[in-house]
This record gives structure tokens, sequence and C-alpha cells, in this order.
């Protein structure tokens, strides 16, 4: 592609009308999609299950959520949408309708993946195939049902916009932390959380004892994990199984298959070095 068309390209993103431009790379996309985990929420948890049907159900302590379809199919999934609706729903964290999303949607740090990258992920949803499963409600605690109160956490808590690069930090560091920011998400469950559901960001990544169905989560800053060495990590992040023979815990083990374990080891290199890279901070003692 020339420079003429990528200027092209980088305008019809941003008047939201793809057509003028190539096609992101599906390829590339199946590899970020499992970077991002996607698989994990939006399938159901069953064997025979349709792959990217929907139906998983995600308990938290506003309610339940339900992973919608996201196959190409035209009445049940995204069939009917466009690239540029794709990128608003990951980048604003809203639907085509203007309505917004619920944060259990990770877009809080979606929105940090690069337009490109996003391009490449729906380039390889749209080869999947089509599933009519039919979505299902969220079961929602009053009055976490009403959408629009969103639109107010979204207002205290939600940033958006690509993930910058820190040039103080080596390339390595920078794409660890594109990986476990933008599109691994780690911080959804390591990072700790106020009553309304915003993380806390001076704790960063530092564990919290009421994580995803109230579990607690280890902290992943130096404080903790300076007691294991890289190639007990990155064995970790690749089989989910301790230094010790302990198998970790279901949810990130569903991590660790979808998602750690997928990685390219120069990709799970560049996670671990962005982990080494933060500020230690000690466990809280409450
Ligand atoms: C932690 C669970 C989780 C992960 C991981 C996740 N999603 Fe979702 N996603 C959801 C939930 C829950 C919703 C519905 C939010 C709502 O209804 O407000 C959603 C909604 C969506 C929607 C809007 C669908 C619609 O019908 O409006 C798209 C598109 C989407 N996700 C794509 C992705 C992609 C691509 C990835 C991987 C990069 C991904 N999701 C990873 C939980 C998740
Ligand atoms: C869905 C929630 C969730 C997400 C997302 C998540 N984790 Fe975890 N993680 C956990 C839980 C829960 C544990 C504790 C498992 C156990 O103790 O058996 C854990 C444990 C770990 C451990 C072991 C730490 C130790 O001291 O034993 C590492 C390392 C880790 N996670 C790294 C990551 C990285 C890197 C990411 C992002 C790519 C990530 N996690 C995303 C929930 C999550």
């Amino acid at each position: 592609m020339n420079a003429a068309a990528l200027g092209v390209c980088a305008l019809s993103l941003i008047f939201a009308a793809g057509a003028a431009c190539a096609q992101g790379d599906a390829k590339r996309g199946q590899y970020l999609a499992k970077a991002g985990g996607c698989l994990g929420c939006h399938t159901e948890d069953r064997k025979d299950a349709a792959a990217f049907a929907g139906g998983r159900a995600l308990k938290t302590p506003f309610g339940i959520f339900h992973g919608p379809n996201i196959t190409p199919h035209a009445q049940a999934g995204l069939g009917r949408w466009s690239e540029a609706d794709f990128i608003r729903a990951m980048r604003m964290g809203v639907r085509p309708d203007g309505g917004h999303y619920y944060p259990a949607f990770p877009y809080p740090s979606f929105t940090r993946i690069a337009n490109s990258d996003l391009r490449d992920l729906w380039a390889y949803l749209k080869t999947l195939p089509p599933s009519s499963r039919p979505n299902r409600a969220h079961e929602l605690r009053f009055p976490f049902g009403w959408r629009f109160l969103v639109a107010a956490w979204k207002w205290l808590y939600f940033s958006p916009g690509p993930f910058v690069a820190d040039k103080a930090r080596s390339p390595q560091v920078n794409r660890g932390a594109y990986l476990a920011q933008a599109l691994g998400h780690c911080g959804e469950c390591h990072t700790p959380r106020n009553f309304l559901g915003g993380p806390r960001r001076d704790r960063h990544l530092a564990g919290t004892k009421s994580g995803p169905e109230g579990k607690r989560v280890p902290n992943l800053t130096p404080a903790k994990l300076k007691g294991l060495s890289d190639a007990e990590l990155k064995d970790l992040l690749q089989t989910g199984i301790t230094s010790e023979g302990d198998v970790l815990a279901e949810t990130m083990g569903e991590v660790v298959r979808n998602t750690t374990s997928q990685l390219t080891p120069e990709d799970l290199d560049a996670l671990i070095a962005y982990l080494r890279a933060l500020p230690a901070i000690a466990d809280e003692s409450r």
C-alpha cells in the first residue's frame, strides 16, 4: 500500500467509512484474538459449543453478564456491522445504536489496541462460521440494569485512545505493556477496584482479595513475583502449572490456555519484561 492509500485509510477511519481501505489481515487477527482472550467470554462453557457464538455467564458483583454472539451471522451476530461499528465498539465502548456497553466487556483495556490491530481482528471475526445462537439478556442487580448509568461510570473511569509507547522504556518492555494493557487485559482481574468498580490506578496489577467470583487474585508486581525466575514465570504462563507442581485456579488456567500459552516466545518474553519493570507494590495487609 502506498502513502496516499494509507492516508485515505486513516481518513476513512476518522470519518467512519472503512470501505476505501484495504482489508485487515485475518491471520494476524486470529493471533490477536488469542492475545485478547476473546474466545473465553464469547463461547459457551461446554465441549460442543460453537466458538465465538456467545453464551458464557460472567459472574460479577453487579450481576451476571452473558458474552454475546460475535460471529458474522446477520441476525444473531455481527453480520450487519461495518468495520467502523466494530472499531467504535472496541475503542469507545459504544454500540452501533449509540448505547453504552458495560465494562464487563473489557473495552477500557481494548481501547488501547492499535487501529491496524483492530482492523486485523475484524478481518478475522468475519472469517468465522456464522452461528444463529441467540443472545441471552444479562441478569443484573438493581440498579445496574440501567445502561445509562454506564455513561456516568465511563465519565469517571474510562479514558479512550490507543496505547502510547513510553520512549524511556525499551521496545521489548513497551511491547509487553501493550500485550498486558491493551490485549491481555491482565488488570481487569489483577488490579483492585473501588466500590464503583473503577480500577485503583495506584495499585496497578498489585492483586486483590475480591477478584472475579470473589476470589483472591495475586500481586504481579516485583514485590511478589521476585520469588520466581524468568524461566519459572515463562513456564507458568505456558503450562498453568507452578514450579511446585500446583495447577493454577481455573480463572487463570483459562487465561493460560486461551491466551498466554498461545503467545509467541518473543511476546511472552516481552510480557515478562514488562511485569519485571513494574513498580514494586507490597500486598495490602487488610
Ligand atoms: C472478560 C470477558 C470478555 C472478553 C475477554 C471479551 N469480551 Fe467482548 N464482550 C463481553 C461482554 C460481557 C459483552 C457485552 C457487553 C454489554 O452488553 O454491554 C461483550 C461485547 C462485545 C462486542 C459487542 C457485541 C454486540 O453484539 O454488541 C464485541 C464486538 C466484542 N465483545 C468483541 C470482543 C473481542 C474482539 C474480544 C477479544 C479481543 C472480546 N470481545 C473479549 C465480554 C468479553
Ligand atoms: C479472568 C481473571 C484473570 C485475568 C484476565 C488474568 N489473570 Fe492472572 N491470575 C488470576 C487468578 C485468579 C490467579 C490465581 C490463580 C491461583 O492462585 O491458582 C492468577 C495468577 C496469575 C499468576 C501467578 C502468580 C503467582 O504468584 O502465583 C501470574 C504470573 C498471572 N496470573 C499473570 C497474568 C497475566 C500476565 C495476565 C494477562 C495476560 C493475567 N494473569 C490475566 C486471574 C486472572
